[in-house]
């Protein structure tokens, strides 16, 4: 600590206060004369503080009234490039389980020390203290609790606290209707084992997660890929003309609000003609949300359920990107599927284990959980922001990149030359995992793309691992 300038002291300790989200975009920083108050230093070391705190762009400096922390600046990049509404192929689906078992693989057998793959944050930006406490009250409270046996559907006060939280997206939801489940991975796996069987066909959004094409090919059924704007989500035109063309779509599986890998979040208006659209024609609508609370701002995005007048849509999430990790807490509310997938859910792995549940009921009933989403979100869209300002200054020419509103997670459009598998590879010979683009499609369409994540703090480590994965990129693009 001794080494570091003084000024590079007093700037750190308000770039954690801002990353922290304890002071947010607007608020005033103490004058040049508090703060040598404060820390004990010079006018100078004040001002070069402030100064620094402006060139790295988290604060402003505005005429005759001081310093306030800045908005976040965009990177001035190209935005990501629209897909053409071609007619979407009927994706080969053998094989694709294999190629990204054998991509997952080759990064679990390589030491990896920055880990830029996941899709969830660092370990601090979590409550785990507040939950490791609601935890062993939950056992203080019911000792007998790993004697006994579970609550079938969930632990009723966590579907209690779950609908009441499911309000924020507009919808309306009894508890009743929600049953707890091992990650929204259950979630999907048992909607689309209410709806369709081998064989059948599910439209996707084209890039999608990885994780639904596994799903899709460990089941049997085949994903018709349906292109989706990055600034809009699934293109419905792409979706009617598809429909067209192949009679056997049993369901649209989407990821309305921050899609993962492109991050971008469909209209309302959109979200209310697909509800009614898939309604008309007796396609289910299964609707994966696990990401909205994490959404720039104080208003979380609308759920496509909350327009489901039917019990058509089946609405699939997880605790798991915004609270904790380490819990695989998911939820499914099925509508007119519900009694088909408790009996699913029995079949395939039975309830839940209870101190989980009651760690995060415990939790979501407080006013701490929202004081948690707020921090995560400000300091997720923090960290996004310099991220993409690492990829604006340090990719190769060409680079496009996407501007979530939310969410973990950048996507990138390399120059077309470089291939994201061999990004992939020469990045973890480094020790930095990435995930390539060539993981998000059977067709092929997304090979040049990365999806980099965000969710982990700004360190001297991820400065130099972003340098030498744009390294990589650069000696790729030649
Ligand atoms: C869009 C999407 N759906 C589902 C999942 C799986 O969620 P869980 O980890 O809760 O099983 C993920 C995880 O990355 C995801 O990104």
């Amino acid at each position: 600590m001794e080494s570091t300038p003084l000024y590079r002291q007093v700037a750190g300790h308000y770039r954690r206060a801002i990353e922290a989200g304890t002071l947010t975009a607007g608020d005033r920083m103490p004058s040049v004369r508090a703060l040598m108050g404060l820390h004990g230093v010079s006018l100078s070391t004040a001002l070069q503080a402030c100064r620094q705190l402006e060139s790295d762009g988290l604060l402003e400096a505005r005429p005759r009234a001081g310093y306030f922390v800045s908005a976040p600046q965009r990177a001035p990049l190209a935005p990501l490039t629209e897909p053409d509404a071609a007619l979407p192929d009927p994706a080969q689906y053998v094989g694709i389980h294999q190629r990204i078992s054998g991509l997952l693989a080759r990064s679990q057998h390589q030491h990896v020390h920055t880990n830029l793959g996941g899709a969830y944050c660092a370990p601090s930006l979590y409550p785990a203290d507040a939950l490791r406490s609601a935890a062993a009250r939950a056992l203080r409270r019911h000792p007998m609790l790993f004697a006994e046996a579970v609550e079938p559907e969930g632990h009723a006060p966590l579907r209690g606290a779950i609908a009441r939280q499911a309000l924020h997206a507009r919808m309306q939801l009894a508890p009743e209707e929600i049953v707890i489940t091992h990650g929204c991975t259950e979630a999907l796996n048992l909607a689309l084992r209410a709806v369709a069987g081998p064989g059948d066909v599910i439209a996707v959004e084209s890039p999608t997660y990885y994780g639904l094409l596994q799903i899709l090919e460990s089941l049997g059924m085949r994903a018709l890929e349906i292109p989706c704007s990055p600034q809009t989500g699934m293109s419905l035109e792409a979706l009617e003309l598809a429909a067209q063309h192949y009679d056997n779509i049993r369901a649209v599986a989407v990821v309305p609000n921050l899609q993962n890998p492109l991050g971008c979040i469909m209209p309302d208006a959109h979200k209310a003609r697909l509800v009614q659209w898939c309604e008309a024609r007796g396609i289910a609508l299964i609707e994966d949300d696990c990401f909205s609370a994490t959404a720039d701002g104080d208003t979380q995005p609308a759920a496509a359920k909350a327009w489901d007048s039917s019990g058509n849509v089946i609405h699939c999430a997880s605790l798991h990107k915004v609270l904790a990790p380490g819990m695989r807490l998911g939820w499914i509310a099925a509508g007119k599927w519900q009694p088909r997938v408790e009996m699913l859910k029995f079949g395939l792995s039975r309830p839940n284990e209870m101190l989980s549940q009651m760690a995060a009921a415990d939790f979501l009933a407080s006013g701490a959980h929202e004081r948690h989403l707020r921090r995560l979100r400000t300091r997720l869209q923090l960290q996004r922001e310099w991220f993409a300002q690492a990829v604006a200054t340090s990719f190769p020419a060409g680079t496009r990149l996407g501007s979530p509103r939310g969410g973990m997670h950048l996507w990138v459009e390399m120059p077309a030359q470089v291939s994201s598998e061999a990004v992939f590879d020469q990045a973890l010979q480094a020790g930095i995992r990435v995930m390539p683009g060539v993981m998000f499609s059977n067709a092929g369409r997304f090979d040049h793309c990365l999806r980099i994540n965000c969710g982990t703090p700004r360190s001297a480590q991820i400065e130099r691992a972003l340098a030498t994965l744009a390294g990589v990129v650069q000696k790729l693009a030649g």
